[in-house]
Order: C-alpha cells, then sequence, then structure tokens
C-alpha cells in the first residue's frame, strides 16, 4: 500500500506527470477559483496583447500543489507564445542560463520553478536580462577580459516559490506582479473534483466529491490524488462507481482524518505534545525527531497547520495550540486510525 506522505509529496513522479498534464486546466475561465488573482491577470493580460508587448514577470507564491505551475502554462496559452521550463535547482553552470536565454523567443514565456534555489551567480545573470533584455557575457581572462553584450527579445520570467522569504531582494524587486495563492475552499475544491472525474471518465456521487474536497487539505493537486486512489478502490472493489461509501472507505486505508490531516500531521502534532512537553520546539529540533527535512515541515505540513490554527510559530520556537491539543487528543480516541 502506497504510504500517505506520498499524498502530500511536493515532488510530482514522472507517471503523475501525465495525470497532471490532461487534469491540468489551459485556460485561465478553467483554472477555478483564486479570483484577485485571475482578475489581475486576465487585465494583465488584455493590456499586454492590446499593447503587442511582453507580460511583466511575474512571481507566484504559495505552498505546493496549488496551481503555480497550471498558472505559468496558462499564461503561455492566453498569450499564445513558446514557453520554457525549468528547475531552478537543475541549472548549474551560468552558461546554461545563458543558452536558454538566447533562445527565447519574443513574448515567450521563462518558468522557472523553485527559483529561489537558483545558485547565485546564475541569478546574476537574469538582472540584467530582466530589466533590460540584456545579456552580459564575460570572454577572455584577466586584463584580456571584455563584457560582450547581447540583445534579447522581450520576455517574460514566471517565478514559483514557496515564500518570497527565500529571494534575494534584487530579484524580488525584478517581478512586475507577485500573487499569493491560498488554499482552496472545499466547494471549490469540489468543482476540481468533479471536473477531474469527467476527465478521468469515473462516475462519482455529489456527497462523495464533497467528501474528498474536504479532506484535501485546500489542495488541488491532494483532491486529484485522493481522486485517482479512490478511484482504485472503486474499480477493485466495488463496481467502479465512486458512492460515498467508497470514498470514506479508501479515505480511511489512506489514514487521512476529517481535517485532511494525514499521519506526518499528526505524528507533528504528537512529537510537539508529547516530547516537548507543547512547545515551544525550534523547527530544526523537530525536524529530527520527525526525521523529515526542516524545508518540507515548513513548506508542505506546517502551512496547512497555521492556517487550521493547530500549531503557532513564535520566535522561540513552534508551539500547539489548544484547538491542536483538542485535535490529537480526538484523532487518537479515533482507533479506526491508530
Ligand atoms: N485552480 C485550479 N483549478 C483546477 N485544477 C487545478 C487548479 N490548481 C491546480 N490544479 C490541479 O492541481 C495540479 C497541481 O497544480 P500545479 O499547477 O502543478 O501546482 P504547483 O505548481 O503550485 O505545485 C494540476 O495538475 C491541476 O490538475
Ligand atoms: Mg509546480
Amino acid at each position: 500500500m502506497p504510504t500517505t506522505t506520498q499524498l502530500l509529496a511536493p515532488a510530482v513522479s514522472p507517471e503523475e506527470e501525465d495525470l497532471e498534464q490532461s487534469l491540468r486546466p489551459r485556460r485561465l475561465g478553467e483554472f477555478v477559483g483564486q479570483q484577485r488573482i485571475k482578475e489581475q491577470l486576465a487585465i494583465s493580460l488584455d493590456a499586454t496583447k492590446a499593447r503587442d508587448e511582453a507580460l511583466d514577470h511575474v512571481l507566484l507564491v504559495g505552498p505546493p500543489g496549488l496551481g503555480k505551475t497550471s498558472l505559468a502554462y496558462i499564461v503561455r496559452e492566453e498569450l499564445g507564445v513558446g514557453i520554457r521550463c525549468i528547475a531552478g535547482p537543475a541549472l548549474e553552470r551560468k552558461g546554461d542560463m545563458a543558452a536558454i536565454l538566447t533562445g527565447l523567443e519574443r513574448h515567450d514565456v521563462l518558468f522557472v520553478d523553485e527559483i529561489h534555489r537558483l545558485n547565485r551567480a546564475i541569478e546574476e545573470i537574469l538582472y540584467p536580462a530582466l530589466e533590460d533584455f540584456r545579456l552580459d557575457i564575460v570572454v577572455g581572462q584577466g586584463a584580456a577580459a571584455r563584457t560582450l553584450t547581447l540583445e534579447l527579445p522581450p520576455f517574460t520570467l514566471i517565478g514559483a516559490t514557496t515564500r518570497t522569504g527565500l529571494l534575494t531582494t534584487p530579484l524580488r524587486d525584478r517581478f512586475g506582479m507577485t500573487f499569493r495563492l491560498d488554499y482552496y475552499e472545499p466547494q471549490e475544491l469540489g468543482k476540481i473534483v468533479r471536473r477531474s472525474a469527467r476527465i478521468l471518465d469515473v462516475e462519482i456521487a455529489e456527497d462523495a466529491a464533497d467528501e474528498i474536497a474536504r479532506r484535501s487539505r485546500g489542495t488541488p493537486r491532494i483532491a486529484n490524488r485522493i481522486l485517482k486512489r479512490v478511484r482504485d478502490v472503486a474499480q477493485v472493489k466495488h463496481d467502479g462507481v465512486i458512492t460515498p461509501d467508497v470514498a470514506s472507505e479508501a479515505l480511511q486505508l489512506l489514514e487521512v482524518d476529517g481535517h485532511g490531516l494525514e499521519r506526518m500531521d499528526r505524528d507533528l502534532l504528537g512529537a510537539i505534545l508529547r516530547k516537548f512537553g507543547g512547545g515551544p520546539v525550534g523547527l530544526s529540533t523537530l525536524a529530527v525527531a520527525l526525521g523529515e527535512e526542516p524545508d518540507t515541515i515548513e513548506d508542505v505540513y506546517e502551512p496547512y497547520l497555521l492556517q487550521l490554527g493547530f500549531i503557532q510559530r513564535t520566535p522561540r520556537g513552534r508551539v500547539i495550540t489548544e484547538l491542536g491539543r483538542e485535535q490529537f487528543g480526538a484523532a487518537s480516541e479515533d482507533t479506526k486510525l491508530f
């Protein structure tokens, strides 16, 4: 059986990539929720097209699975331009970035995922490219060194990151627009689940879609992952239709509770409560206790627990709240989950 943390895993496996592609909304109108972002983006897209310019550089901020990559592809689709996608940590040499920049065509989108993990020297090449569509290349060495300047076509950088605080100020300042994606409402996730079920050609009851939506911790990617698992249970153990009973059965197998919390969330609450007397406990200490990377805890697990009001970040560390204690107590008593 797959482990529960796979539902929350920020990384997308190659096999899942196909599923994501097929479920990804193509146009702004298909993108559910995030109303304010859609409105602002629609205006900028219209204005840009009318002026025949490149769209301002866009920074997308938010936890994994909320739609950053989808929005980048939507911008490309709406503008009818090309897109080049790279992962921040994958670029190792300045020459790689120079090659990518010189390969761009007029008004293209350059999507840099995890832009906070770009190597600093590579990031510096971006500054003049973003500001003046210019690439400065140093050729030769020592006294013979000269700077060659290449003109670049106007393009749009779309950067994705989990937290703006991770970006250097000069890079952050070069984005004309910054959009923060919020967790989705259950009703919005319900729409996404029904749409995905249609695309996957699986029959799902209204109540079952709502139940999956409520338990997806506000995250479309998790809603889609759960839907896929639920579909498997429906096909293997039932007649293929996702009824509310089938959904509950599958969610229990996946160890997702009524708040959409998974085993790791409960372990995290449990550790703060039992090992550290309710906190405060520092992030790195907590990470060691849980055998998890501090970054993963901070970017994947904590934002939702903070949003639910189950934990708080204080200058001295993480503390569990009264609500968090109640939730943990309730979860422990639920013998079906433990
Ligand atoms: N607003 C949305 N409407 C519909 N589906 C969405 C939306 N946001 C995300 N998704 C779905 O969730 C999946 C993950 O979204 P993605 O854009 O890859 O998130 P991120 O890049 O922020 O991690 C996509 O494949 C898509 O199917
Ligand atoms: Mg992404």
